[in-house]
């Protein structure tokens, strides 16, 4: 269903306003979002730039705010399973997920129902919805005082790193968002895992913040892992545009499995690092090496270190598995070479 919005609302040059999510601001954020306009509010996961998702024009300035490619299809917010399913359809395996997983990190790809009142946006041309169920409860008092679907990919302009506290959102997206419900730092801090369920293999298109042995687990069976052909009307689109190889990218150059840097690199070190020798600035994601300090931390340490006095960043190197497989897909977008969009060479370690 369309609306016509006043064309002022997501006019650059306005400074976004950060404010507590006391009720009434939350309320105010609702109503805003029933209007059409855009806010941006706090996950478990990462900040989110929302928007009402049965209302075409808002979720176009989606598109417009971010600068995101119209084949990137969005996330879906609910605030239960009932009220996803009635726009997706749920088979065994998703309703098991959904019951044990939800609220939480974890977005499903199910098939759209052709009766769905989402904007066809979106799902960018794809049968499909991604859904998810936020466990944050500010997300979670929002999407209840909306009482509408909200869409809402992360509030980062498209490619660059994601944000984890509201100073990120404003800096990233300020003059693009009015308000920005500021909640302090998200806890889990890398995006929720996203995965694919409208074929008779599960298939994993983004590592995030439920891991791929959680879901095995609760499946039974082989999650698959890409590359994956692409699908879809746009053969040059990616089936889960968030595997662009360049994602997540910091203005300097990364480098990866460093095990010292230079003195006029910055070093992102991991676990004890006494002995690991330069960096202009050093910052560690756990000198403990526990993996979700670390995810909580990536984000935030890679916008502190991406500054123009830095040759490069040096990552040391994070353990493949848990949570560290969602952590080094980040990073190895963030070290990729930049330029027009390509499907990655090599597929998420399992
Ligand atoms: O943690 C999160 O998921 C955050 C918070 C705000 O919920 N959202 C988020 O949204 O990360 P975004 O737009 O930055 O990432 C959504 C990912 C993209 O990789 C997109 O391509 C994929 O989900 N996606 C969305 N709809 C899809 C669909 N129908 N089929 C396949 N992939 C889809
Ligand atoms: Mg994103």
């Amino acid at each position: 269903m369309s609306k016509i919005v006043s064309p002022e609302i997501v006019s650059p040059g306005r400074k976004p306003e950060l404010v507590p999510p006391t009720d009434a601001n939350i309320a105010r954020a609702a109503d805003l979002l029933r209007a059409g306009e855009l806010v941006a509010f706090p996950t478990e996961t990462v900040y989110g730039l929302g928007a009402d998702a049965t209302d075409d024009r808002a979720v176009a300035s989606i598109f417009e705010a971010k600068g995101r490619p119209r084949f990137n299809p969005l996330i879906v917010h609910f605030p239960d399973m009932g009220a996803a399913e009635a726009v997706v359809r749920f088979d065994e395996r998703a309703e098991k997920l959904a019951e044990t997983l939800w609220p939480g990190a974890l977005t499903l790809v199910l098939p759209r129902r052709t009766d769905s009142p989402l904007s066809l946006l979106v799902s960018a041309g794809l049968e499909s919805v991604a859904v998810r169920v936020p466990n944050h409860p500010v997300a979670r008092s929002l999407l209840k005082a909306v009482g509408r679907p909200i869409a809402a990919p992360s509030a980062n302009r498209s490619g660059a790193v994601s944000p984890t506290t509201p100073l990120h959102v404003a800096e990233s997206l300020g003059d693009r968002v009015g308000l920005i419900l500021a909640a302090g730092r998200c806890p889990i801090g890398l995006e929720s895992t996203v995965l694919d369920l409208t074929g008779a293999d599960p298939v994993l298109l983004r590592p995030g913040g439920v891991t791929l042995e959680e879901l095995e687990a609760l499946l039974g069976t082989k999650v698959l892992t890409p590359p994956h052909q692409p699908s879809g009307p746009d053969p040059d689109a990616p089936k889960s545009p968030g595997m662009l190889a360049s994602h997540y990218a910091p203005g300097c150059p990364v480098r990866l499995g460093a095990h010292d840097a230079a003195a006029d690199e910055a070093l992102l070190s991991f676990g004890p690092d006494t002995f690991v020798r330069g960096g202009a600035t050093r910052l560690n994601l756990s000198p403990q090496g526990d993996l979700f300090e670390a995810a909580a931390n990536l984000f935030a340490m890679l916008r502190a270190l991406d500054r123009p006095e830095h040759s490069a960043i040096a990552v040391m190197s994070i353990p493949e598995q848990g949570l560290g497989v969602a952590i080094n897909d980040r990073l190895r977008r963030a070290a990729a070479p930049r330029g027009p969009a390509t499907l990655p060479d090599q597929p998420p370690a399992p």
